[in-house]
């Protein structure tokens, strides 16, 4: 983790122009931190199977996160979630305006396939994390997530939708996390694909316990807006929030069931990053 932060700090998006905000408002939505679930996926796999590609790998991470950082920038727009708080500081349309804000959001995209593009990896592999990427940021995954998402408020959706939907919007990007780890280090496409499935389960989990967040904490423990999701398929508006915990709590028992048939290598290396997701409500 402390690798990774390093890294982004010494590689924040560097434009130097007339610009007066320009290069400010590139950065400090990455700077603010978070989690950094995404990429931390991608680097356990390096960890675990191939060490010596860390470094090389860190790129690829690195444009996770600004692919990330990206749609949550757009995410929080007025037009979208209309929030004020991300990351413990004030969304960028906010801090500057909503141009800024939708700049960034285009600029950390592109950049994030540009990181790829010039990581020192192979060129075979290069390509299919930029294939990768694209296929679940873009039309076929986030994006089509976040155009649900918005389309329905207040159009209540059925459970299998609103697994649908949460799919695309969050575990298509989880799960690949984890797959171009896989790429990287050159897992058989068998094992990419188990990495894939688990992602995929690990993200529907991850954006229900986001719905729950929503509801049950403050805006200064979560460091986002919350009590923001009233128009929205999530969830918690659609079980409760006791049926949401129990289905939070029945996928990640699944998911504790595969990630137990794990190698002894990745459940080390996955470990720390993914306990506390499988393990939550246990507590
Ligand atoms: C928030 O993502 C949006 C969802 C997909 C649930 P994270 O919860 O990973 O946000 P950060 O990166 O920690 O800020
Ligand atoms: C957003 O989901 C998922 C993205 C693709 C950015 P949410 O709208 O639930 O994320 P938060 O709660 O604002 O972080
Ligand atoms: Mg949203
Ligand atoms: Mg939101
Ligand atoms: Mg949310």
């Amino acid at each position: 983790m402390q690798r990774f932060e390093t890294y982004l700090k010494e590689n924040l998006p560097q434009v130097p122009s007339f610009h007066p905000i320009y290069e400010d408002a590139l950065g400090v939505m990455l700077e603010a931190g978070g989690k950094r679930f995404r990429p931390m996926l991608l680097l356990n796999i390096v960890d675990a199977y191939e060490p010596m590609l860390y470094n090389s790998a860190l790129p690829v991470a690195l444009a996770l996160e600004m692919f990330h950082t990206y749609s949550l920038i757009h995410d929080d727009l007025p037009v979208m979630d209309n929030a004020d708080l991300r990351r413990g500081h004030m969304t960028l349309h906010k801090r500057y305006d909503e141009v800024t804000a939708i700049l960034t959001g285009d600029a950390l995209n592109s950049d994030a396939f540009y990181l790829i593009a010039k990581a020192p990896l192979r060129e075979d592999v290069k390509i299919k994390l930029v294939e990768l990427l694209a296929r679940d940021g873009g039309s076929r995954g986030m994006v089509l997530g976040q155009a649900i998402d918005c389309y329905f408020e207040n159009k209540p959706l059925d459970l299998e939708q609103i697994k649908i939907l949460h799919t695309n919007k969050t575990a298509k990007l989880i799960a690949v996390s984890l797959q171009m780890g896989g790429v990287i280090v050159g897992l058989e496409k068998k094992e990419q694909e188990a990495l894939y499935a688990f992602g995929i389960d690990l993200g529907l989990l991850f954006q229900i316990q986001d719905d729950i967040i929503d509801e049950t904490q403050s805006e200064e423990e979560a460091g986002k807006t919350t009590s923001n999701d009233g128009d929205k398929n999530s969830f918690v508006n659609l079980l409760g929030l006791e049926k949401s915990i129990e289905e939070a709590d029945a996928l990640a028992k699944d998911l504790q069931r595969q990630f137990e048939n794990f190698d002894e290598k990745l459940q080390d290396a996955l470990g720390v990053t993914v306990r506390k997701y499988l393990f939550r409500h246990k507590q």
